[in-house]
């Protein structure tokens, strides 16, 4: 049986070898000190006498190849996990080139390859820094030690108790049992931690966690080390907790670990104690300005939560940045405002919704622009139940039209809200958030008045006509000929601001399709065609294909697929229906289909951080359409063909929408996609009702195919027959063949926690029973790091395919 996977887990043996193979190409070098001499290089590490920890030089899985730092690990966690920092604001390029070593005046510093000071344990931004001499009294006399606690402490070498510096008194993100927050009272020197910027990037991030100056008793977490937005509320020495995180105490008769609070004329601080030193207990700070509490869990190779602070996203200062919404349940949390977009639109979709939106018009007010004063002025697009954003003025105002002409007459100022009393806002909109229990308030934001269609402009143009129609009859139809030609360029240019779908003339699509002469490529559905508007934005209009559809069932349909945005979704600009024919115009992506990145053999390729993005963005485009749509929209053809790429990457999920319009049975599109069996849930083989879940096992297949870059079925060399890669690729990997499943050239760059995570949700998506796999909204969850999964058991569908992969290749044509 050694060659066939067992059932209770191939995921896990999988990967534990991926995992193993890559910790143990270094090798160690057990010493635990650094001296003048014996400085530190290359791959050498220093561990701890204990083995808890160790120190070397550290690369952030998935980050820059050429970023390294001097860190702190915990080494004999499998997940290579970083606990301290030394340079983390100046990486350095090359480790077998550098050094960390003891100065002439007796610092710990860190030299590049040009033998510069690029970090020091004194103040390396002294201009006086000595030259590296290792022959003077200091360097001779003075040793960097890495503690079993994981302090790197330098003391003098005849006298250890004798500390001139220690990793303790200088915090990166985390927290480590024994390790103080807090501040020294004679030296007002104080210890906090400073979050990393993001996941690759150690460098002091935005957030960061310490004593409240202003009440010893609390933490207190800040936003860019000015604005306060958490406390976890006041210790109480008798549960041994703070106030807001009861859910604490019972850990502490858990007895596993004890928080401390001390408070004496020298000090005050935190501090965290475990009984049993073999547990691995840290807190961090992380980049998006959430403490966690975890301990490693051996057994099952992950770092457990025991508790979040906050626990609520939307309390982060900032969270999704400036103008733009936070939804605590809504995936992604953060939107923009309407009016406004993202301005990283990349970052967006990795989870960093920092960076926040910006207007797609400028506000009228701050353009010179010399068109008359009314058609120039601002308009106001209410929000209602909403908590309202930060740093609001009050001013004077005796109703609700005095507190509008307040704000409308300082350029400055982006909002209003009364509620009896005026509240304007003369800055950037930030924390605006939706109202929790229904008790919010409304608020009016300003914006361009392009942004708003607006009801008077009409109207007032309808009563122009008729009444110039009265005055005079000339003047009432040169109004018309100018109404109708904005009304025909308004079909041909399709109005992106207010999201209504434009309805394009056959003739028009024939025009900018220059006669539909540039095929894009063909789909389930029908062949695709590249077209250039007026504005010269280019669009991509499809034709579609075996359509039995009246034209006002078909208008309903489009309208629905109309209102769906979302940032991972193909946006759907206008439609045409002509005599039978249907067409479709879709804003178009540059950068093709997914399966061109994926599978072909002469394109550079997608790193593994790109190739996670866009699985993760994946989910959150089929998360939007399984479960904020109105009606639950089942795209029933997932697959990487139908996933587009934007300019900057980002996934947009093609053709959803379209299976409903084939009829309910959904039969043309099982026909349709014999070719791509592999990524069909065995519901559509068995006849048994279609739920999103059938999308979610589609899911876990491209999944697959993203983490390996391959595709799960390939056609051999006869004709027909194929190879199924998930159990091929479990095979040859339970044989000890790890590089098949992975290019070897990219195994360097592969983040070992994403690639866990991607490979355990692929297992759980192509569960055979639908129940087993997780919603597209967990697994934006779990892709995102939020919540943990288990192993899953290995699939009897692909067990049955395992064992005729056994034997031959198998046969998928039925
Ligand atoms: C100084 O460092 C060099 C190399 O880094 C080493 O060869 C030499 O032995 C050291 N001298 C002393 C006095 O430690
Ligand atoms: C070494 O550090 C110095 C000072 O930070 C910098 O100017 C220099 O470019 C670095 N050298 C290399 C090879 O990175
Ligand atoms: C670094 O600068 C600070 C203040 O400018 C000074 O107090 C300290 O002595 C300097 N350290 C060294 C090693 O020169
Ligand atoms: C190194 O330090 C020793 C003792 O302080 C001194 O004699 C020697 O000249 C220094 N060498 C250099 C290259 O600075
Ligand atoms: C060692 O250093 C500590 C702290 O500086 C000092 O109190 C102690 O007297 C020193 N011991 C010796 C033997 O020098
Ligand atoms: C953080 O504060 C500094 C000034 O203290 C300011 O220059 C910087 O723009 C702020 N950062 C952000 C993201 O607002
Ligand atoms: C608007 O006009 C002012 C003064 O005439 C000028 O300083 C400013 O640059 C102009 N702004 C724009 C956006 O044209
Ligand atoms: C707008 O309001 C801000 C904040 O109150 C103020 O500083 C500024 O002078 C005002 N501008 C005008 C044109 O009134
Ligand atoms: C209006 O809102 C302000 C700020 O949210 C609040 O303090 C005040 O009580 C409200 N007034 C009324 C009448 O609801």
């Amino acid at each position: 049986m050694a060659t066939t996977p067992d059932a209770s887990s191939w995921a896990a043996l999988l990967l534990f070898l991926l995992l193993h193979g890559s910790l143990s190409r270094r090798t160690a070098d057990a010493a635990d000190t650094i001296t003048a001499s014996r400085p530190l290089s290359g791959n050498q590490k220093l561990v701890s006498q204990g083995d808890k920890f160790a120190l070397g030089f550290y690369r952030p899985a998935g980050g820059p190849l050429s970023n390294w730092y001097i860190a702190i690990w915990y080494n004999k966690v499998s997940i290579q996990t970083a606990v301290w920092i030394a340079n983390r604001e100046a990486p350095i390029s090359n480790p077998d080139e550098s050094q960390l070593t003891i100065s002439q005046d007796g610092a710990l510093i860190l030299l590049n390859q040009s033998k510069s000071v690029v970090w020091s344990s004194n103040n390396v931004h002294n201009a006086t820094l000595p030259h590296v001499n290792n022959s003077s009294k200091e360097a001779m006399t003075t040793v960097a030690v890495l503690l079993n606690t994981g302090n790197l402490v330098l003391s003098d070498a005849s006298n250890a108790s004798h500390v001139l510096w220690q990793s303790f008194d200088h915090l990166t993100d985390t927290q480590l049992p024994n390790m103080k927050i807090g501040w020294n009272k004679a030296t007002g020197a104080s210890t906090r931690l400073v979050s990393w910027r993001n996941h690759y990037d150690p460098s002091p991030g935005l957030f960061s966690v310490e004593m409240d100056p202003g009440d010893n008793s609390q933490y207190v977490f800040l936003w860019n080390n000015s604005i306060p937005y958490f406390t976890g509320g006041k210790y109480d020495r008798n549960t041994g907790a703070f106030s807001g995180i009861p859910e604490m105490t019972p850990m502490i008769s858990n007895s596993m670990y004890t928080f401390q609070y001390v408070d004496n004329d020298r000090e005050a601080y935190f501090m965290v104690t475990i009984k049993d030193d073999s547990i691995f207990f840290r807190l961090t700070i992380d980049a998006s300005g959430q403490t966690r509490s975890t301990v490693w869990m051996e057994d099952r190779k992950e770092w457990m939560l025991f508790f979040l602070q906050p626990k609520a996203k939307c309390a982060v200062y900032s969270m999704c940045g400036l103008f733009s919404r936070c939804a605590e349940s809504a995936l992604p949390p953060c939107s923009c405002l309407k009016g406004f977009h993202e301005q990283s639109p990349s970052s967006w979709i990795s989870g960093n919704y920092a960076k926040g939106c910006v207007r797609n018009v400028d506000l009228q007010c701050r353009s010179n622009s010399s068109a008359p004063k009314k058609t120039r002025e601002d308009k106001f697009y209410m929000m209602n139940n909403v908590r309202l954003p930060d740093w609001s003025r009050g001013v004077p105002a005796e109703s609700v039209g005095d507190c509008k002409a307040a704000c409308l007459d300082n350029c400055s100022c982006s909002a209003y809200s009364y509620n009896g009393t005026c509240l304007l806002w003369y800055t950037d909109l930030v924390n605006l958030q939706d109202s929790l229990d229904g008790s919010g308030d409304s608020i009016f934001i300003r914006l361009a008045a392009s942004e708003l269609p607006d009801s008077k402009i009409k109207k007032w143009r309808v009563v122009s006509i008729i009444v110039g129609g009265l005055v005079a009859l000339a003047c009432g139809v040169t109004a018309c000929i100018c109404f109708l030609r904005k009304r025909a360029m308004q079909a041909v240019l399709p109005s992106t601001a207010d999201g209504r779908l434009a309805t394009f003339k056959y003739s028009d699509l024939q025009l900018i399709t220059k006669g539909f002469s540039e095929k894009l490529g063909s789909g389930s559905f029908g062949s695709v065609f590249k077209g250039v508007l007026p504005d010269k934005t280019v669009v991509a209009v499809k034709k579609l294909e075996g359509l039995r559809q009246g034209e006002k069932q078909f208008r309903a349909e489009m309208s629905t697929i109309g209102t769906i945005h979302h940032i991972n979704l193909v946006r759907l600009l206008g439609f045409c229906s002509h005599g039978v024919q249907r067409l479709l115009v879709y804003e178009h992506m540059q950068n093709g289909s997914l399966d061109h990145h994926l599978f072909a053999k002469n394109a550079g390729g997608l790193s593994w951080s790109r190739r996670y993005q866009i699985a993760v963005g994946v989910a959150k485009g089929l998360a939007y359409l399984h479960e904020k749509c109105r009606d639950c929209i089942i795209h029933c053809d997932i697959k990487p063909e139908n996933i587009l790429l934007d300019a900057s990457f980002v996934p947009k999920v093609a053709d959803f929408g379209l299976a409903k319009l084939l009829g309910r049975d959904f039969s043309r599109v099982l026909t349709s996609m014999r070719g791509t069996i592999g990524y069909l849930a065995p519901e559509w083989i068995s006849g048994m009702a279609i739920t999103s879940k059938a999308d979610v096992f589609s899911y876990g297949m491209l999944l697959f195919e993203i983490i390996s870059q391959r595709r799960n079925v390939e056609k051999g060399e006869q004709a027909g027959a194929s190879m199924f890669f998930p159990v091929l690729t479990a095979k040859k990997l339970l044989e000890g063949d790890l590089l098949l499943f992975l290019d070897p050239e990219s195994v360097d760059e592969i983040d070992l926690e994403e690639l866990e995570r991607a490979c355990k949700v692929a297992c759980w998506c192509v569960q055979d029973a639908e129940s087993s796999r997780p919603s597209m909204g967990e697994i934006v969850q779990i892709l995102e790091g939020f919540v943990d999964v288990g192993i899953p058991p290995i699939p009897r569908y692909l067990h049955v395919l395992a064992e005729s992969a056994d034997h031959a290749e198998i046969s998928v044509s039925e």
